[in-house]
This record gives structure tokens, C-alpha cells and sequence, in this order.
């Protein structure tokens, strides 16, 4: 039985007075032990969050490939694993569209953030082109396949299914949709990894809120969540930790 994970990715929101919220989520999340919890934090939240809030993981949204060298204005896996976080996001659509970053430099972001004692949050997800051209499945697949980093293990990796037109917009695919893509994913990593993959968590993300949570997480094979916009207050992010509390129990 895989413990559900719910994660929240508050992006390029957030300042020290907003870590009262993350207190405020942390006193949840210390009350409900069937559910894990886990906020990625804008990088320079990290320290202080860690040190200060109890009750869930504080992480990073997204780590360099390399140890160290000249990366103007990157952070690597061990800098954050020293800041104070447990986890690390890669492979953002954000950052895989912003940032032009490939499925190879995400596999290597991935493998660099475990070496370093990080636990990894690794996203796919397809555009609302390739879902209407109904080759979601397939899309989402081979990002996993080319994304997936050497010696994967439930222990310390997560996959996160995040359409990118779900995402701050308010849609959602259908509940049968999620499952059949979570299926598909399952089915892969199976392929990929064989029994090990039974032990990875498979988290949904886009535009889960306090409404659609139960739905969402009581779909087969969604361990999880990954929670943009409904993440940065406790008054929105705590109802979708109860949520999947309740499903656990
Ligand atoms: P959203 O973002 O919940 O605001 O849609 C999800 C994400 O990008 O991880």
C-alpha cells in the first residue's frame, strides 16, 4: 500500500511572512500520519523554512545537473540538501517550456538530487495539442521513459502527471482520464523497472483544489498530489491534505 503524498509547489510566490502559513500546514500535517506532506519552496525560503516548520518536508523546485562549476544563478542538489530540503520538483513544464529544459537534462536532474540525499518529484505532462490529437498517453510515456533516472526506486522517487493545460487554469480532465494516464505510467514503469515500480508513487497535478481533491485522489492508481495555487494558504491547502487523510484511513 503506497502512503499518499501531498505536495505543494508554491513557484515564484511566497516571502518570510508567508512561512506562517507553512506552520499553519505543518500543525496539519503533524495530525494526519496515514498522509505525507511536502512543499517545494522558492529557493531562498528553504533555510529558513526547514529550520522553523515541523510537521511536513520543506524542498526545492528544481535543481542544476552539475556538483558545481560556472552556472550563473543555478543551485545545485547538494547546496539545497544543505539549505535544508528533503526533496526536489524536476522536470517542470514550467521550467521544461521557460527554460528549455530536454528529458536528458531532467534524468540528469533527478540523478544529481539523489546522489545528494534528495527525494525527487519527477514531472510529465502533455499540452492540450497532443491530448486533442489523442497521443496524450503516449507523450506522457516517453517523457517518462527519456526522463527516467538510473536506479529508480519508490524509496526516494515520485512521477508527477501534470497536463499543462490543467495547470492555473481551472480545467481538469475527467477522472476516468486521469486514471487511464496514471495506468499507463504504472504500466511503463513496470516495463522499465519491474516489480520496483509498484513501489512509486503516482501524484496528479493541475488545478486540484478543496473541491475536486476526493475525486481526484480516490482515482485508481493516484497516490498523490502535486498542488500549485491551492498550496500557498493553509486555509485552501489543508482541506486537500484531509482529503487524502480520509481516503487513507
Ligand atoms: P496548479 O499548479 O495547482 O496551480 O494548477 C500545479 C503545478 O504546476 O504543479
Amino acid at each position: 500500500m503506497r502512503r499518499k503524498l501531498i505536495a505543494g509547489n508554491w513557484k515564484m510566490n511566497g516571502s518570510m511572512a508567508a512561512l506562517a502559513e507553512l506552520d499553519a500546514i505543518g500543525a496539519t500535517a503533524a495530525t494526519t500520519p496515514g498522509v505525507d506532506v511536502a512543499v517545494a519552496v522558492p529557493a531562498t525560503l528553504i533555510a529558513s523554512a526547514a529550520q522553523r516548520v515541523r510537521g511536513l518536508s520543506v524542498g526545492a523546485q528544481d535543481v542544476h545537473q552539475g556538483e558545481c562549476g560556472a552556472h550563473t544563478g543555478c543551485v545545485s542538489a547538494a547546496m539545497v540538501r544543505e539549505a535544508g530540503a528533503r526533496f526536489s520538483i524536476v522536470g517542470h513544464s514550467e521550467r521544461r517550456a521557460d527554460q528549455g529544459e530536454s528529458d536528458a537534462h531532467v534524468r540528469g536532474k533527478a540523478e544529481a538530487a539523489h546522489a545528494a540525499g534528495l527525494q525527487v518529484i519527477l514531472c510529465v505532462g502533455e499540452t492540450l495539442d497532443d491530448r486533442d490529437a489523442g497521443r496524450a498517453e503516449a507523450v506522457v510515456t516517453a517523457q517518462l521513459a527519456a526522463s527516467l533516472p538510473t536506479h529508480a526506486e519508490g524509496e526516494w522517487l515520485a512521477v508527477a502527471y501534470e497536463p499543462i493545460w490543467a495547470i492555473g487554469t481551472g480545467r481538469t480532465p475527467t477522472v476516468a482520464d486521469v486514471a487511464a494516464i496514471h495506468g499507463a505510467l504504472r504500466a511503463k514503469l513496470r516495463d522499465l523497472l519491474g516489480e520496483e515500480a509498484d513501489a512509486i508513487r503516482l501524484l496528479y497535478g493541475g488545478s486540484v483544489n478543496d473541491a475536486n481533491a476526493a475525486e481526484l485522489l480516490g482515482a485508481d492508481d493516484v497516490d498523490g498530489a502535486l498542488v500549485g495555487g491551492a498550496s500557498l494558504t493553509a486555509t485552501k491547502f489543508v482541506p486537500i491534505i484531509e482529503a487524502a487523510a480520509r481516503i487513507a484511513s
